[in-house]
Formats: C-alpha cells, structure tokens, sequence
C-alpha cells in the first residue's frame, strides 16, 4: 500500500482561524492526505497565521525561520503559509522567506490541493482572491482538538465595520452570513457524536443576517434559538457580541433557554467616547454601559468578559482613567488586554498617529491587568459557597484525580474525580480560588 502524504498544521490567531484550520483539515483529507501532530513525520507543513498585531506576525516569523530548518535536512518538504498574514503579504512573504513554497488566502482554501500539487512539481504558488460568498458552508470541519467535547461552528465570516486600528476586514474581507440548515446540520452531527458544547463564532455575531428564498430576514437571536433547540443537554455559547450591535432580542432568547450559556464576550476596547470615535467603533461609552444595563437586567446570573485596547492614537491620561473606570463600573469577570499595534493601510495607519510612547502603553497595560486582576479575583471569591453545573472536559493539568470543567458562566472549576467522566454535567460547590480557577466539591 502506499502510504499518505502527511500534513502538519500549526495555527494562530482567533476562534477563526482554528475553525478554518478543521476546515482545511478536511479539505486535505478528501485529497488523500492524513493529519500528522508530529512536525518530523511532515511531508507538507501549513502554518495558519494572525496579522491582527505586530507581534502575532513576529511568532509566525520565528516559525519560518525552523520550518527552514527541517527543510534543509528534507528538501521535498513543503511549506505552505494561509490565513491572515498570507491575504496581508501575497507574494511578498515567497520573496521574503525562500523557504515558503504556497500562500493562500481565507477564501482560497478550496484550491488547496491543486496548489499543493504544483507545489510538490516544483512550482510556488499564491492565491489570495477574496470572495463575497465563500462560508464553507458544506465543508465538514475535521475537528483538530482532542477533547471532543466542545467544538467551535463558524456562522458567518468577514467583517464590514471597518474599525480604524483593524486589519481584519483586509485580511477577511466582507461580511457574509453562513446558511442556518448547514449550521443547523453542523451542529446536529456534532452532538450526535457526544459532543456536548458548541461556541458559534464571527467576528460580529449580532449582525449575522441571513436571507432565505423568500427573502424572510434571519437574524442572530432566530439562529441562536435554533440551535440551542438541538437539545437542552448541548450547551450554546457565542463569540464575538458588538457592542453596537448586541440586541435584547439575543439577551431574552439567552433568558428563554438555559443550556444557551450565562456569559457575553462584548468588547469595550476603551471608556473614552473620544477614544471610540476616533476607533470608529460607532458607540459610546453611555451606549455600552446600556448594553451591560440590558445584561444585568434580562440575564442577572451572566458573567461579562470584553476586551481592552490600550495607547491607541491620541489615547490622554484622561481617556485611560476613563476606561479604568469603566471596567470598575461592568466589574469584569475576565479580559483581553492589548497595547495598540499600528496596522499598516489601515485608517489609522493612514490618518491617526501612533503616537502614544511605547513606556506610556507599558504603563497603561499595566494598570489595567492590575486592575482586572482585582476585579478577577473579586469575581471569584462571590462564586465561593455557590453550587455551579459544570461540564467536564478533561483531567486537571496537576492530578488524575481531579477534573476540570467550565460553569456555565465560562469559569474554570476544578473538582476531585469520585465516579465522574469526561462529557459529564456535575453539580459543584465552589470552596477555594487561585488566581485562575475555581476550588469546588461535587454535590449530589
Ligand atoms: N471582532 C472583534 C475583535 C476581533 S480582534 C470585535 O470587534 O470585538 C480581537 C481583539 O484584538 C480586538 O477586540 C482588539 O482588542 C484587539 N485588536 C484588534 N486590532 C488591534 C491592533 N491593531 N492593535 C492591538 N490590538 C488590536
Ligand atoms: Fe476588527 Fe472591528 Fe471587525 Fe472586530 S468589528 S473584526 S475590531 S473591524
Ligand atoms: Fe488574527 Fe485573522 Fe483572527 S488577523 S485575530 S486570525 S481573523
């Protein structure tokens, strides 16, 4: 028999990009390549890559440079660089790094094998086309992570918001909702499997927006119900809410079911609403402290996670007090934090300085890990004599004899094992935190 060609992915980046690497995954697999986790045993190696700050670039720069090394020692290996960074760069990266043989864009995945082929005959290849339609919609993802209990469903992909600092709707281009009955039918076959949590992701959940025969509108709030009725016993999350965007519709149909869980990642980036003007984010900060009014109000048992952008152009002492103070006002249960990294093409490349010191961003981010560190910590000590459900996904990195699993609010809890497996919903009661998890025993 002969044997398969052997594929590696390594993937960075977002949500996104793990989707698309299950996505490729099985694009390959229907070519007659086999999966590989081991590097050595490569014969072609895809690195799935994030441009959204200067930094996630450099990490994929520092990969190529020991992809390079294993093709030295394995001259037929080849190298294929997709995803974000492949759409940012095009043929520049091949005229940069010699070593890479194939860049593929978001949109072009369905090209992959061809391009690998050619690849493997000697001829280096890029495609980078952006596409108004392509969701993957029939595309059945080959899930990648081993645990087999939670699995991410992509709804929709792109983004039109044109936020200033972003590089995203270059690298993704345009927003396009996927079809309901292939989401429908993903998630279907996952549960079937035992899969017992799904997290649908876009870039901007809330606007998805699809249009069927009739032209009958379908909104988020109509999706999420949809496959929340799957069954009770699956859990439902999502990701990424905006804060412009996110509508009590969404919130009441949370309310409405339970297993739709009790925790909203909506991304503030700033407190200062000249601060997101000038991100072109298109709400304030008395607009966002509404949305989190609707949360408390609709859904009182719902954790709030967002993210933070630091020393973005023009960002004064006071716009930075002002977005401390706004995460003391939502008391965060987690966050994203980032310093500003300029974007190149992008609005504020082209009109904004980036101008805040670099010493002043280090400071700034500082204060707020600082501060969402107290306001983790608090969030935690409130769970403590609390009984959570919590669905098991794995052993505790310490001890085979305790299970970690999330609540339905998104925090880690670790427990002893007693009788319980992988895949179950145990009932716990919070007696102990650390800085990341919670402590608990299970209850019957
Ligand atoms: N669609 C999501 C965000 C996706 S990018 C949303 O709108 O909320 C994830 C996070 O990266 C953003 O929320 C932002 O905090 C951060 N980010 C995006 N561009 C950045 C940049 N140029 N520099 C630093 N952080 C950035
Ligand atoms: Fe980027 Fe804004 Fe789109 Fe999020 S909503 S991906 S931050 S442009
Ligand atoms: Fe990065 Fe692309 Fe996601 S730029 S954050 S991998 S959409």
């Amino acid at each position: 028999m002969e044997s398969k060609t052997k594929l590696y992915i390594e993937t960075y980046g977002c949500q996104m990009n793990i989707a698309d690497s299950e996505v490729v995954a099985s694009i390959l697999k229907e070519s007659g390549y086999e999966i590989t986790e081991d590097i050595q045993l490569a014969d072609v190696i895809l690195v799935n890559t994030c441009s959204i700050r200067e930094n996630a670039e450099q990490r994929v720069w520092g990969r190529l440079d020991v992809f390079r090394q294993i093709k030295k020692k394995k001259p037929q290996l080849t190298i294929g660089v997709i995803g974000c960074m492949a759409e940012r760069l095009k043929e520049k990266l091949i005229e940069e790094e010699k070593t890479i043989d194939i860049v593929v864009g978001p949109d072009a995945y369905r090209d992959l094998p061809g391009l690998l082929e050619n690849a493997g005959l000697g001829h280096k290849a890029v495609n980078v086309l952006l596409s108004r339609e392509e969701t993957y919609a029939d595309i059945s993802p080959i899930r990648l992570d081993k645990n087999r209990i939670s699995a991410f469903v992509s709804i929709m992909r792109g983004c039109n918001n044109m936020c200033s600092y972003c590089i995203v709707p270059y690298v993704r281009g345009a927003e396009r909702s996927r079809d309901p009955k292939s989401i429908l039918k993903e998630v279907s076959e996952l549960f079937e499997k035992g899969y017992k949590e799904v997290t649908l992701i876009g870039q901007n959940v809330d606007s998805y927006n699809w249009k069927d025969e009739n032209n009958e509108k379908f909104s988020f709030g109509q999706l999420l119900e949809m496959v929340a009725q799957v069954s009770p016993t699956l859990r439902v999350r999502f990701s990424t809410s905006h804060p412009k965007d996110m509508s009590d519709e969404v919130l009441h149909k949370m309310a409405k079911h339970a297993n739709i869980c009790r925790h909203i990642h909506l991304p503030a980036q700033s407190g200062s609403t000249r601060v997101l003007e000038l991100m072109k984010r298109g709400y304030t900060r008395e607009w966002y402290l509404d949305r989190i009014k609707a949360i408390r109000t609709i859904l009182p048992d719902c954790a709030v996670s967002t993210d933070i952008m630091t020393g973005f152009s023009g960002e004064t002492e006071e716009d930075h007090l002002d977005t401390l103070r706004l995460m003391k006002e939502v008391n965060y249960d987690f966050a994203y934090m980032f310093k500003y990294s300029e974007r190149p093409n992008t609005y504020a490349a082209r009109h904004l300085k980036d101008d805040i010191q670099e010493s002043i961003k280090s400071r700034r981010l500082t204060e707020i890990i600082d501060l969402q560190n107290e306001l983790s910590s608090k969030s935690k000590k409130e769970d403590l004599g609390k009984v959570f459900e919590v669905l098991v996904e794995g052993y505790s990195k310490k001890s085979k004899d305790r299970l970690f699993g999330r609540t339905s609010q998104n925090k880690v809890v670790v427990f002893p094992r007693k009788n319980y497996n992988i895949g179950d919903y145990v009932q716990v009661e919070i007696i102990d935190s650390t800085s990341a998890t919670l402590i608990g025993e299970s209850v019957n």
